[in-house]
């Protein structure tokens, strides 16, 4: 007998690379993330009341605080702040009891989220949302839940950050006694896999976008968290420049980059600011961009404005769209990497855990 297979093939179940596996298990993540209600409910009650919520982070766990933030001040009203936690220090004066700390990791070993874990602990309530069992995050915080996402082994992370905002979107639930979002959520794995199963397209768009040099992902509101994090996933495994930019920004500054076919990434899920994205749109139409739109199938008037459209189920609306509509996003990015020749298992430069400061 010949062996012509390695226990990584095995690892990868059939997959190219984890990458892609791994993306292929976010609709899982998300049920078995979901579970974990009871355990939410408990730590709210255990934490009680707050008056500021301050999420701290790095790399695509910050880009989950984001939307933290949007769906805190939104549905709550209550302030939140986003810190990144390499800069976290110049904050730690402003925490009080009444205030939230709360640190995102994945791995629950980036050693400036732990220092920041540290700083808290005497001025705030510190709850920490990890992915791995028994990491130092764990140990640090006064308070733990975990995603359920298991082992992430692609260097970009993917299943680990609809985890994440699985886990906040159910703490917001739990907090404001929300059961219509708790409902909401439930719907997002079957809309995944939906898309999961349509990603030929996006495989085919990947190839007309393989030689591009800079890249812009423009949304407002709860779309702009997933512009930054659409950006850095292009960044992390296809090497070319991508940035996330807040639709409204586009005129204070990205819009003089704009050329003739520079690849624009248009988020824009129905809702109240859709409207406003569609007009950026037409302004970065006008001035030659080859624009991606990714917005409800049923939205004709994107649609018709964008060379490339990407179709998202009709029934999901701005609160809940960053689960689902970074999903194309990330195979976009995916896509274009293998295009490209490159491993995206293994971005150059990068690490899964960054344990040093
Ligand atoms: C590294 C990884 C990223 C990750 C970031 C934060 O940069 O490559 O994928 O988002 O660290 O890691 P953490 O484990 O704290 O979520």
């Amino acid at each position: 007998h010949v062996i012509d297979w390695s226990p990584e093939m095995a690892e990868k179940a059939g997959y190219d690379h984890f990458m892609l596996k791994e993306i292929h298990e976010e609709p899982g993540a998300v049920r078995d993330t979901l579970m974990e209600m009871d355990d939410v409910r408990r730590i709210v009650s255990e934490i009680g009341e707050v008056k500021r919520v301050c999420f701290v982070a790095c790399g695509t766990s910050y880009h989950a605080s984001f939307v933290g933030k949007y769906l805190f001040e939104s549905l709550l009203g209550i302030p939140t702040d986003v810190i990144l936690a390499s800069e976290f220090n110049y904050s730690v004066r402003t925490l009080t009891e009444d205030t939230l700390a709360v640190f995102i990791s994945q791995s629950g070993e980036t050693a400036d989220t732990l220092n920041a874990i540290r700083a808290a602990n005497s001025r705030a309530r510190t709850l920490a949302i990890v992915n791995v069992l028994g990491s130092s995050a764990t140990r640090e915080a006064q308070h733990v839940l975990y995603t359920r996402a298991g082992p992430e082994i692609g260097v970009a992370a993917t299943k680990t950050y609809v985890s994440q905002l699985t886990v906040i979107y159910m703490l917001v639930a739990a907090m404001g006694g929300l059961d219509d979002l708790v409902e909401k959520l439930e719907g997002v794995p079957d809309i995944m896999e939906e898309i999961l199963r349509d990603e030929d397209g996006i495989r085919e768009m990947a190839r007309a976008y393989s030689e591009a040099e800079d890249f812009f992902f423009i949304g407002r509101g709860f779309s702009y968290p997933t512009a930054l994090e659409g950006a850095l996933k292009l960044k992390e495994i296809t090497y070319i420049h991508g940035e996330g930019y807040a639709a409204g920004e586009l005129k204070h500054g990205p819009l003089a980059l704009i050329d003739d076919g520079v690849p624009v990434v248009a988020v824009a899920p129905p809702g109240p600011c859709h409207d406003k994205t569609l007009s950026n749109v037409e302004e970065v139409k006008a001035r030659g961009a080859r624009v991606i739109g990714v917005g409800s199938r049923d939205d004709a008037s994107l649609r018709n404005e964008v060379d490339d459209f990407i179709g998202m189920d009709p029934g999901v609306d701005e609160v809940i769209s960053p689960l689902v509509y970074i999903v194309p996003l990330q195979l976009l990015s995916y896509y274009v990497s293998v295009e490209r020749g490159i491993d995206p298992d293994k971005p150059k430069n990068l690490a899964k855990c960054v344990t040093v400061v």
